[in-house]
């Protein structure tokens, strides 16, 4: 995996921007000319010999691009290919806690977009009758679908969104979901048993749950390996943090295993003190494997769910995109530690299994 820094050396730029030139066939003196600066100069910072990041950072204007989007570049072609488990059997996800407005759904979408972009089969499932999954990935659907696989235990097509992510929408429709599950035989493993018929079709399922925990979440939970909690860095959210861990602990025990992939911050505001205290306490619970990546609140997060695109496509080149593949990227490394993900590179793989035994 690469390193989460986007921060190339000057070498390393160096090379960048030579190559890029290369090319588009620019040559170092149609640049120096461009530029108003010796050709010797450009020559250096091919070579990484300047220590000003200024001249790198005016090169890669010139030719069409940035230091910050080259640096992102070289980031994700270092990604070794990932692929899905050895079994062939897609890895599920479980992302939930029970106060509302936490960033699940934010989660479950951007990361979702970033691992199918990665190259993996992705499916979502929205178990949340207000269906925001769909609205955030431009979709319109009511969860009539999902609702109607889970009663008939039978397969329907998810609709394929155009950010390459699958999906079996929730939606108004799901109002009957917890009625349904109680007058079950089996109540706590209806989704568990759907989610079942697509395990051999996806590398990576990540099912979105309601704020609550009553019984379709806990059906969530049962269907899981792992389970992600969006935590709001906020007063509170301690306390949910600590029933949603006796639930999981629980169902866990008698459904299992399910692991804990990570406690993730979220909405994090670091001018308010009260948000550092909440932070730094949730890195204490090390059983809740907090994640170093910390999500602050920013606008282009919050813009595009109203814009319907994971913040990835709608601001690429923002830092709040930037902390979703980082994110992503600290996520995949657990996974690949877990085999629930495996990379091309077997030897990479072994050595991050060997760390987390
Ligand atoms: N990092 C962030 N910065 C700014 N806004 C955010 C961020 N994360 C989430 N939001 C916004 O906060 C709101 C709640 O987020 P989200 O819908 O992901 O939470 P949720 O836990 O799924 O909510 P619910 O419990 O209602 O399902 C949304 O409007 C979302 O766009
Ligand atoms: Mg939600």
């Amino acid at each position: 995996m690469p390193a989460s820094s986007t921060t190339l050396s000057k070498a390393e730029l160096g090379e960048q921007l030579a190559q890029l030139a290369q090319t588009q066939g620019v040559t170092q003196q149609t640049l120096a000319d461009a530029l108003g600066i010796h050709r010797s100069t450009i020559s250096k910072v091919f070579k990484g010999q300047v220590q000003k990041l200024t001249h790198y950072e005016s090169i890669a204007k010139q030719l069409g691009t940035s230091t910050q989007k080259l640096s992102k570049q070289l980031k994700f072609e270092a990604t070794p290919q990932l692929k899905g488990s050895s079994n062939s059997q897609a890895s599920v996800i479980t992302v939930a806690i029970q106060k509302g407005g936490s960033g699940k759904t934010t989660t479950v979408v951007n990361l979702a977009a970033l691992w199918a972009r990665e190259g993996l089969k992705v499916l979502v499932i929205d178990l949340d009758m207000q269906g925001h999954c769909a609205l955030h990935l431009g979709e319109q659907a009511d969860g009539a679908a999902l609702m109607n696989a889970i009663r008939t235990r039978s397969k329907v097509d998810p609709i394929k969104t155009e950010f390459g992510v699958d999906l079996l929408a929730g939606g108004a429709a799901l109002r009957s979901l917890t009625p349904h599950l109680l007058s079950s035989i089996s109540p706590l493993t209806e989704v568990k048993r759907l989610v079942k018929l697509y395990r051999d079709d996806y590398d990576l399922i990540l099912i979105d749950t309601a704020p609550s925990l009553e019984t379709s979440t806990c059906n969530a939970i049962v269907a899981a390996d792992f389970l992600l909690i969006p935590v709001q860095t906020e007063t509170g959210a301690l306390e949910g943090l600590a029933t949603l861990y006796e639930v999981y602990e629980m169902l866990s025990e008698d459904h299992g295993p399910i692991q804990i992939l990570a406690s993730v911050p979220t909405l994090h505001d670091a001018r308010t003190v009260l948000h550092d205290q909440m932070l730094q306490t949730l890195q204490q619970h090390t059983h809740l494997r907090p994640t170093d990546i910390v999500i602050k609140r920013s606008i282009p997060v919050a813009e595009a769910f109203t814009m319907r695109q994971p913040v990835s496509e709608y601001a690429p080149d923002s830092s709040a995109a930037e902390s979703f593949e980082d994110l992503c990227h600290e996520l995949t490394q657990r996974l690949l530690a877990h085999g629930a993900l495996q990379t091309a590179d077997t030897t990479m793989t072994q050595a991050l299994q060997e760390v987390a035994q």
